[in-house]
């Protein structure tokens, strides 16, 4: 792509139903990109770029970020960073920028983990490589047992009333945390807005009590890896690619997982299943999370703009039927290419 200047498409918001996180004002797209490990320095940054104007264009305004991603941890931020300096100047009111803190991401104790010198030094980190004087959402990325809640939910709070975050998140966090994180964020005048877990046919812990509490809480839900990192995309039906996750260097997807028969027989059959309805498998399980009236996003990963441009058609289908629901449950079986 030529270094030409960026108009985006007149047309961006006349496809996308937007949803509301929750009970709050704040509104997302059904499909929202992810950054964990398509943006960093191993990519070229020319499709990096074309894959976040694409996005754009088709709707998806909001982007989610961390200290950590890339490779190398803030990469993704940088890169980000740039692409918004040269093509989004004049429509930062239009985009949500998520980032977090709570993985490692230097050295010593104030690095890792849930304390108040972490979070607010990550956030001002995190703004200078994106080149920005605030985030949309700043979520705590995991739960800290050994820091107070107190201390981990003031600093989310100081991070909203600073005005570098205009919304607070949780990652990660049990239902039972996610319950005493609202009660204490509500006191400090800073709601809980999102909860983001991971979600996908092969992963349904949420369902074990997550999303009746946000429910209650009246917290929206961002859904993490809905594809379950590729496992739920036609990406290693016959074999493994070469410029794949699961064969690259990442640890987080490995070739014995791809592999597995009991994988693989599952993939076959929720694969028959979305040919039936018209839809690859990517989107048939991108639908599926998005049933939930309690997901207001499904962050996805794409390392490509065709696989940007796919899982946004998933939009024109997201209706089950009962019978068909009853279908993927016979496969959509969790623990499923761990
Ligand atoms: N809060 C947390 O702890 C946490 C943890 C993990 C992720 N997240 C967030 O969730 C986002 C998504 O996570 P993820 O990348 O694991 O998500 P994912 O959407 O489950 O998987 C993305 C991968 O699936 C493949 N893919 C995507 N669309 C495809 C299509 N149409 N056809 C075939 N293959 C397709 C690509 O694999 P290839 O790269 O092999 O092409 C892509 O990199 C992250 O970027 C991050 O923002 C949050």
């Amino acid at each position: 792509m030529s270094d030409d200047a960026f108009t985006p498409a007149p047309d961006r918001y006349d496809h996308t139903p937007y949803r509301r996180a929750g009970r709050s004002g704040l509104q997302l797209p059904p499909i929202s990109l992810g950054f964990w490990q398509n943006f960093g320095e191993d990519r070229d940054p020319q499709s990096l770029r074309a894959i976040v104007r694409r996005a754009f264009d088709l709707g998806v305004n909001h982007f989610d970020l961390a200290n950590n991603y890339g490779p190398p941890p803030g990469s993704a931020e940088t890169h980000l960073g740039r692409i918004l300096a040269r093509d989004f100047a004049r429509h930062r009111g239009e985009l949500v920028i998520s980032t977090k803190a709570g993985y490692r991401m230097w050295d010593g104790p104030f690095g890792d983990g849930g304390s108040r010198k972490y979070l607010l030094d990550s956030l001002d980190q995190s703004l200078a490589r994106l080149g920005l004087d605030h985030v949309d959402v700043f979520y705590h990325h995991r739960e800290d047992p050994d820091t107070p809640l107190e201390e981990t939910m003031g600093a989310l709070a100081q991070a909203v009333r600073s005005g570098r975050a205009l919304y607070a998140g949780v990652s990660n966090y049990s239902p039972e945390r996610t319950r005493q994180a609202a009660a204490l964020l509500a006191d400090l005048g800073t709601p809980l807005v999102l909860h983001q877990p991971s979600y996908s046919m092969f992963n349904r812990h949420v369902e074990d009590g997550l999303l009746a509490t946000v429910d209650e809480l009246g917290v929206g839900v961002a859904a993490f890896s809905p594809l379950q990192q590729g496992l739920l995309t036609n990406r290693y039906m016959s074999g493994v690619p070469q410029a794949s996750r699961a064969a690259g260097s990442s640890t987080s997807l490995s070739e014995r997982q791809v592999t597995d028969p009991d994988y693989q027989k599952r993939v076959r059959a929720l694969s028959e299943i979305a040919h039936e309805r018209g839809q690859s498998l990517a989107q048939l399980a991108l639908a599926w999370v998005l049933r939930n009236p309690q997901v207001t996003t499904a962050l996805v990963g794409a390392s490509s703009v065709r696989q940007l441009e796919q899982n946004i058609e998933t939009l024109q289908n997201l209706a089950f039927a009962d019978e068909e629901l009853a279908r993927i449950d016979e496969h959509a079986v969790d623990g499923t290419g761990r």
